[in-house]
């Protein structure tokens, strides 16, 4: 691996840097694990999703984006759009690291649509000659054409009694009040939230105070990422805790990053829990899920994640100078006190020809003879055998990405340490899950580099990276009498070079 100076690390870009990345485009273009389906970096590092809005007809989406090299160097914002959140377009470089708040990037932040106004808030990551850090909330403006202007005032400096973990804005509207919800690190290392207010958003903001959650005082040692909804009269509260300690099947991965159902009391600055803490995706791969501000959907959540984690390393594309993908839209809806997530109903356009059915255990049709299509969805039925196993990617005597359900133990196993590509296998290589109310179906989305399931509608997902090597070419399905249809999937973004 290259190792990378500061200075290559905190380039910002130039327009008399197109044809260099132009030429790396090239190069990555070419690689087997580039997505058909899923938001993927134009060239570079992407991590998490940032601005996810509905506004002026189109959805928004933009992502932390290092451009030079599968690394974490100098964030700047990339921005993408969608008519349907299935198809999307490479719309280019929305915001670079160019005022001395954000001289050290762009940071992660939220979408506020207003009139005619896309607000953005995000984070100026400010670091002084002596390499310390000042965080900065910023704003920036979308108008209808598409211009970004950021502001050079911002609206909220670095606050004292923190250390300087302070980040990632969710900017809301509640009962006519504006109000920034930030991720931050007090100064004996606990993770806390800070709630701001105005009423304007461009101006006159002022800090109400840590927001508690009760029984979550201590929590981990920052909170990144937070995102607060109204779903129905319900509130989730979203965040991606660092710190926490594995517990048993839970919390395996470096960071998590998970959900809390409950009521928001404004005036005494109290988050009240009806649920517990309960992790968005049971998966590898998964952090700093974001929301979108959005009326399409009134009573649920569309959210996207970072299909990775920070500190994890995807070695065979950040060697190619790639790295990076974001989950598929998900729409979230409250039953009881359950999150429900499921693939957006949009998704269904993403199902191309059938290439494989089974019903009741008889093969119907088959196109495939054994052989794995390298993007494929899956949907599986109301199994009754003892035990299913479907095994993606896998070659002889290899069980390549394996997805088991077990019946007697109710546990559902996603397990890739059979397959070629090893990485970050210090956090495992698999990860299981209890059904108490056992599997009625499996919905699943492979994306050449990836693998979505959404198990029994909503009750849980899984989701996973891997790389498949071209001799990791096979499936297996094993269990009696199921039904299981195997759809083609259709291209829905374009790798095309937009900077
Ligand atoms: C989460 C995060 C955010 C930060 C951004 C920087 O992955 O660390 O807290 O704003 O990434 O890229």
């Amino acid at each position: 691996m290259k190792e990378w100076t500061r200075e290559e690390l905190y380039r910002a870009v130039q327009e008399s840097d197109r044809e260099e990345l132009r030429q790396l485009h090239e190069t990555i273009k070419e690689s087997p694990w580039r997505s058909d389906f899923h938001i993927q970096t134009v060239t570079g590092l992407l991590n998490d999703p940032n601005g996810f809005s509905r506004f002026n007809g189109k959805w928004h989406l933009f992502y932390q984006w290092f451009p030079f090299g599968g690394v974490h160097g100098l964030k700047h914002w990339y921005h993408v759009t969608s008519d349907d959140l299935v198809t999307w377009k490479n719309e280019g470089l929305a915001m670079k690291p160019h005022l001395l708040e954000d001289n050290r990037g762009c940071y992660s932040g939220s979408g506020l649509v207003k009139g005619d106004t896309l607000y953005l808030a995000y984070t100026g990551n400010n670091k002084d000659i002596h390499w310390v850090r000042h965080p900065f909330q910023m704003l920036a403006k979308m108008d209808k054409n598409g211009k970004i202007t950021k502001s050079q005032v911002p609206l909220i400096y670095e606050q004292k009694g923190y250390t300087e973990h302070q980040r990632d804005p969710k900017l809301f509207e509640h009962n006519g009040r504006y109000y920034i919800l930030l991720g931050a690190q007090n100064e004996q290392k606990k993770g806390v939230f800070l709630l701001f207010t105005s009423e304007e958003i461009e101006k006159g903001w002022k800090l109400l105070g840590e927001l508690k959650v009760r029984g979550y005082e201590d929590f981990g040692f920052m909170i990144e990422c937070p995102d607060i909804e109204k779903i129905g009269d319900k509130w989730l509260l979203l965040f991606s805790p660092q710190g926490l300690e594995e517990q048993g099947d839970l919390f395996r991965n470096k960071y998590n990053n998970g959900y809390i159902i409950g009521r928001m009391d404004f005036d005494n600055l109290e988050f009240i829990p009806e649920s517990e803490f309960c992790e968005l995706d049971r998966g590898l791969d998964f952090y700093a899920a974001q929301c979108a501000c959005q009326d399409v959907y009134p009573d649920a959540a569309i959210m996207t994640a970072w299909f990775g984690c920070g500190e994890y390393k995807t070695p065979v594309t950040d060697e190619q100078g790639y790295s990076g993908l974001l989950t598929l839209p998900r729409m979230l809806k409250i039953e009881g006190n359950r999150l429900l997530q499921t693939p957006v109903p949009e998704a269904k356009k993403l199902r191309g020809n059938v290439l494989f059915e089974a019903k009741n255990g008889s093969i119907v049709r088959d196109t495939m003879h054994g052989l794995m299509p390298s993007s494929c969805i899956m949907r599986l039925e109301d199994p009754d055998s003892e035990s299913v196993n479907l095994n993606l990617f896998s070659r002889p005597r290899k069980n390549g990405f394996m997805i088991s359900y077990d019946k007697f133990r109710k546990t559902l196993v996603l397990d890739r340490s059979d397959m070629n590509n090893q990485f970050n296998t210090e956090f495992g290589a698999e990860r299981k899950v209890k059904l108490e109310n056992g599997l009625k179906s499996l919905e699943i989305y492979v994306d050449r580099s990836s693998v979505e399931v959404f198990v029994n509608d909503g009750e849980y997902v899984l989701s996973a990276r891997m790389f498949p090597e071209k001799e990791e070419n096979l499936i297996r399905m094993g269990g009696r009498n199921i039904d299981l249809t195997v759809w083609s999937a259709v291209k829905s973004v374009e790798d095309d070079f937009v900077i």
